[in-house]
């Protein structure tokens, strides 16, 4: 959460800079905030709301320095205000900060008893005072980051000017994501590639405890024992096309409709097209093991409910399936035979990240499945498949969700066989007619979403809506539930259908909605008595079926026939349908499908 960038150029670079946070506000979108050196001074510009607003008022008011630093916030400490704002000033310092300082009360006590004054609530004031007195005590930049770096608990990224050297910045990092890139004539700090892609080619990923110094035309990092040091650099690409909307009116529908392309180009990578092999081989370890665990966060969780489903039924392992933030502070039965599997988009969510140490500290041996595959998450994994979804720029996650579904459902198929638990042959069938319908389908409901548009706006003003399935409709029940209150602020609930009259039937009223997942299979009959149950007390179903079940659930409502497609591959179509109904829901609600209150997409605090 918050995005921060810095430049060092042979022109001004505060346009470069707001243009870089620009590209990162999904990770916070509150206020913003840019400062540079000029002529051994920091001035700095702040505004409260989106990244335009800094840019109106840097175009009002310009700065001129030539190295600088900026930042998009998401508030953890103090509200979205100006005073709150980075880059934070104090003396001879300014730093932005992404992250949290856990001991910042400790260390503003300690501050404020040596006479310093503050003008802000945040935890990263103490961070630009520690730097200043550091500096003032005659350490030279990157020691005092040092020392101060050690005074710190939490998890973090900084950047850092100060007005004695309009020649560099420095930063460093501390299980916070941070880039670092040089081109010739100028230096770029970032908590994303995204940021600087369009100046560089390459960038330099920093690890836990670097600190860097940024000058025209190079980079010296050093790590945590003081050694210099060069991390591996990965290749950026600047695509532009991926910060426009390109005509959908939001990051959120255009990436919904990305999905068939992504389920394509996942097909493609991961089996061979004319013998259907799965190329898998990262789930070789994991397959040897007698016991699952699947952990993540928000809708990468629910993508682990389902593969649960998959993994028991196609590979016949047992599985549970945990919050990464219960997970982390359990003291869970985990050893010898067990494998884990972690979801994550960003592969950065500070929760699943520390369950992830959790189970490696253990010996136990773990999967990733993540979007990034730069991130902290895919570089301490065991083994990490790439999820190949492209950079999603909706706080929502969509196309990343349906992504994660596929690999994990290709995933269980190749487990199945590296167990013996089902053959070569019928995994080729299973790419054939189940992964390889996938894509299609999904262009299929996009195709015909007119109907969904309808039903969707009618849930906009809706004071509550409840979601009901079964079996692995149940995760994707809650998961259109989330969808939903996230960005149609609606309250809704997701249950399982058995569960209705053990308590959530009492909330049915006249007219609440009531969103059936409900493919026709072999629970079809079980979930329509549920959503009989509660139409007879008054809810209003939208019962989402394929052409087998249309019928009898048009005599209990509305409903909508979705594309026919092997068992395994019917989620892919409900997902999209559930997607869909909560953005259109939203959209006829006025509200902002991209950015919805409160909320940022990269969750790296806990
Ligand atoms: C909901 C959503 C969140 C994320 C969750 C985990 O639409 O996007 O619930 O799924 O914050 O994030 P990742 O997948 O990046 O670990």
């Amino acid at each position: 959460m918050c995005g921060i960038v810095g430049m060092i150029n042979g022109h001004p670079v505060a346009g470069d800079l707001v243009s870089g946070i620009q590209r990162l506000e999904y990770r916070g979108y509150d206020s913003a905030g840019v400062a540079t050196v000029e002529e051994g001074r920091i001035s700095r510009r702040r505004a409260v709301g989106p990244v335009s607003a800094l840019r109106e008022l840097i175009e009002v008011v310009p700065l001129s320095g030539h190295a600088g630093i900026a930042h998009t916030r998401w508030a953890t400490h103090g509200s979205p205000s100006e005073a709150n704002a980075h880059p934070h000033v104090v003396g001879e310092v300014a730093v932005v900060h992404n992250g949290i300082i856990e001991n910042h009360d400790e260390l503003r006590e300690e501050l404020l008893r040596l006479g310093r004054e503050f003008a802000s609530e945040t935890d990263t004031e103490v961070v630009a005072h520690l730097l200043d007195m550091a500096l003032a005590e005659g350490l030279d930049p990157m020691t005092a980051l040092d020392v101060v770096s050690r005074r710190l608990r939490g998890s973090y990224a900084i950047g850092m000017i100060t007005s004695r050297d309009e020649d560099a910045l420095y930063a460093t990092c501390h299980n916070g994501p941070l880039v670092v890139a040089e081109h010739p004539g100028a230096a770029f700090l970032a908590s994303d590639g995204a940021a600087i892609a369009p100046y560089v080619s390459e960038i330099c990923v920093l690890e836990c405890g670097d600190r860097v110094e940024l000058r025209r035309g190079s980079l010296r990092i050093v790590d945590s024992s003081n050694q210099t040091v060069d991390r591996p650099r990965r290749q950026v690409e600047s695509r532009e096309d991926e910060h426009s909307t390109e005509g959908y009116g939001s990051f959120m529908l255009k990436e919904i409709h990305q999905q068939p392309a992504v389920l394509e180009r996942q097909l493609a990578a991961f089996a061979d097209p004319l013998t259907h092999e799965l190329r898998l081989p990262q789930v070789a370890t994991i397959a040897k093991q007698d016991q699952l665990v699947l952990s993540a966060c928000g809708t990468s969780f629910y993508a682990c409910q389902l593969a649960k489903y998959w993994f028991e039924s196609l590979a016949g392992l047992p599985c549970r399936v945990e919050l990464a933030s219960e997970l982390r502070y359990r003291s869970p039965v985990l050893g010898a035979g067990h494998g884990a599997i972690f979801v994550s988009q960003s592969g950065e969510t500070a929760d699943t990240l520390a369950a992830l140490r959790m189970v490696r500290e253990r010996g136990v041996p773990s999967l990733v499945v993540v979007n990034v595959e730069t991130s902290a998450m895919a570089r301490e994994a065991t083994d990490v498949i790439g999820t190949l979804a492209g950079p999603e720029h909706g706080v929502a996650s969509t196309k990343a969700f349906t992504a994660q579904l596929f690999t994990l459902l290709a995933a269980a198929i190749a487990v199945g066989e590296a167990r013996g638990h089902s053959t070569r042959q019928q995994t080729a069938d299973l790419v054939r007619t189940t992964l390889g319908s996938i894509p299609q389908a999904v262009e299929l409901v996009l195709a015909s979403s007119a109907r969904i548009h309808a039903y969707a706006a009618t849930l906009a003003d809706a004071p509550r809506a409840i979601y009901v399935g079964r079996g692995p409709s149940f995760p994707l029940a809650m998961e259109g539930a989330l969808k939903l209150k996230e960005i149609a602020y609606v309250h809704a609930e997701g249950f399982a259908a058995g569960e209705l009259k053990h308590g959530p039937l009492a909330l049915v009223e006249e007219g609440t909605p009531l969103i059936a997942v409900c493919p026709h299979d072999s629970l079809f009959d079980k979930t329509l008595s549920n959503v009989q149950e509660a139409a007879a007390r008054g809810a209003q179903p939208f019962v989402l079926t394929d052409a087998d079940g249309l019928g009898r659930a048009l005599k209990l409502g509305d409903a909508l026939a979705l594309p026919t497609l092997p068992r395994l591959a019917q989620p892919f179509v409900h997902a999209v349908a559930l997607q869909l109904i909560a953005h259109h829901a939203a959209a006829a609600g006025g509200k902002n499908v991209d950015r919805p209150r409160n909320l940022a997409k990269s969750v790296t605090v806990e």
